[in-house]
């Protein structure tokens, strides 16, 4: 069976962006692949973020992939700190990666911009990404399109590392770009982002939905109720496509045009969608919620399993890269 590997950010509880973009097709994968998951706490500290809070949002993804799907009996998940190798096999990739490559990373070039003082940590991201990846030697990576030039990357430090070192060792990643479209967050602009402030989350309650949909940014054209609308301009109009069944969608088409319905009729019927899609994960996630310490159990057998995996590659790495092994000398302390 092919292997799959995909990581994300300790952001707290999954957003309508991650899952339609990302952890729908992790779900999906489980049925073909064997697949490693990983909560990347490493990636998460390369911005600013708030050191009392990364715990709880850490536990909190792990309970929203769980919600959503991710069963833990299938695949293998963790959180990254908790296997040293990830960390070890980046240092190894550094020196193997050229400096030109990764200055002009367009996540890099447009995080580093926004910054004062740019940190080496952000440009070594995408080396950090590679040895996530790598490290089990996966063949298929689940991305959003964003994450694709990282993905390039890892390809190019796989062949870099394979003909100093070892020929075919590390198999080249492939992306795999779920439904495609990037979701846009509530201000129909930027990309669907936690820390931009315009999400939805996955297991808001429906009043909270509500409150986030209601002032949502529609299409720009219509002002008042009476002008018709045009709904490939609306962004909402994309989430009904996501949420709501094709004949509401259709629906929803025409009497937007023809102004039969206002934006607060529209938004009402996208909410109800939105809300009844997620009400299963949602009493799901209450449910885990609950139970702090399964959460915790689920986290410290799927850093036992990706830490087998994870030893194999890099006993490997150091035997073909010339390091002396630990084993052959005699450590007195
Ligand atoms: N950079 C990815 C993102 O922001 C997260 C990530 C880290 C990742 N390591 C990974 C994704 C490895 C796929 C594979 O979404």
């Amino acid at each position: 069976m092919a292997r799959v590997f995909s990581g994300i950010q300790p952001s707290g509880e999954l957003h309508i962006g991650n899952y339609l973009g990302a952890v729908r097709n992790w779900v999906a994968l489980q049925e073909t692949h064997e697949c490693v998951f990983c909560i990347v706490d490493y990636h998460a500290i390369t911005q600013d973020y708030d050191a009392g809070q990364l715990q709880t949002r850490t536990l909190e993804m792990a309970v929203s992939l769980l919600a959503a799907g991710i069963d833990p009996e299938r695949s293998t998940v963790f959180v990254q700190s908790h296997v040293p190798e990830h960390t070890e096999l980046a240092w190894v990739f550094m020196t193997v990666t050229p400096l030109g490559e990764l200055e002009r990373m367009t996540q890099f070039k447009d995080k580093s911009q926004r910054q004062e003082s740019v940190r080496a940590g952000l440009l070594n991201y995408p080396v950090l990404q590679a040895a996530d990846i790598l490290l089990y030697r996966a063949d298929v990576v689940p991305v959003g399109d964003d994450q694709v030039q990282h993905l390039e990357l890892a390809r190019e430090v796989a062949r870099k590392w394979n003909a100093r070192y070892r020929e075919g060792f590390f198999p080249e990643p492939q992306p795999h770009v779920g439904a495609g479209r990037r979701i846009l967050g509530l201000d129909g602009e930027a990309k669907m982002s936690k820390s931009l402030g315009n999400t939805i989350g996955v297991f808001d309650s429906p009043e909270r939905v509500w409150e986030l949909l209601r002032p949502a940014k529609t299409d720009p054209a219509r002002v008042t109720r009476k002008d018709p609308g045009d709904p490939e301009k609306c962004n909402l109009y994309t989430l009904h496509q996501y949420f709501s069944p094709p004949a509401t969608v259709r629906e929803v088409a025409a009497n937007c045009r023809g102004a039969q319905w206002g934006c607060l009729d529209c938004k009402r019927v996208l909410a109800d969608h939105i809300v009844r899609t997620f009400a299963p994960m949602r009493a799901r996630a209450l449910e885990f919620a609950q139970q702090p310490d399964r959460v915790r159990e689920v986290l410290a057998d799927g850093a036992d399993r990706a830490r087998a995996m994870a030893r194999d590659t890099m006993r490997t790495v150091r035997e073909a890269m010339g390091l002396l092994p630990a084993s052959e000398v005699v450590i007195r302390s």
